[in-house]
């Protein structure tokens, strides 16, 4: 497998307990391995509701699920991958160039999602075919 694909991965968010409950810190530089530019959420979505579908050139993500349980099938050329995100303490750091699919949000969920980069949308490749002819030329891989 190629250096990009080698980078997708669960990252294990430090939960602060205490007597008052939980809490979660996602920092630049430190648990978040790029400088956050963005921030987005996905929320009251369809149980059978598919987002994503896409690809980006340039940006790097990581996916929280805050609330709930949100599956993410992730591909690449010659790798596919599904991640059950069902806990706030779990981020999955998707580098640039990761097809990712969302799917089976259960009823309450909220998708954070921390971005590399301002929206930019002649950046995504929402085309399948187009996506894995650019990753073949992609030397990354
Ligand atoms: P879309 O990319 O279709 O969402 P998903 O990846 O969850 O399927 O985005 C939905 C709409 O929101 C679309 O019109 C583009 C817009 N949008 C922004 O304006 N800024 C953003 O940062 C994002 C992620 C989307």
């Amino acid at each position: 497998l190629g250096t990009q694909i080698k980078k997708i991965k669960i990252i294990a968010l430090d939960q602060h307990n205490d007597g008052r409950g939980k809490m979660i810190v996602a920092e630049a530089s430190n648990n978040i391995p790029f400088e956050i530019k963005r921030i987005f959420y996905i929320y009251e979505t369809d149980n059978d509701a598919i987002r994503g579908c896409h690809a980006n050139r340039k940006t790097q993500f990581v996916m929280i699920c805050v609330h709930g349980t949100v599956t993410v099938k992730v591909k690449a050329l010659e790798y596919e991958k599904v991640f059950i995100l069902d806990s706030p303490d779990k981020g999955l750091y998707l580098p640039e160039m990761t097809w990712k699919e969302m799917y089976d949000f259960t009823s309450g969920s909220v998708l954070l999602v921390l971005a590399s980069e301002i929206y930019d949308g002649d950046e995504y490749i929402r085309n399948y075919e187009e996506f894995l002819r650019d990753a073949s030329l992609n030397n990354q891989y």
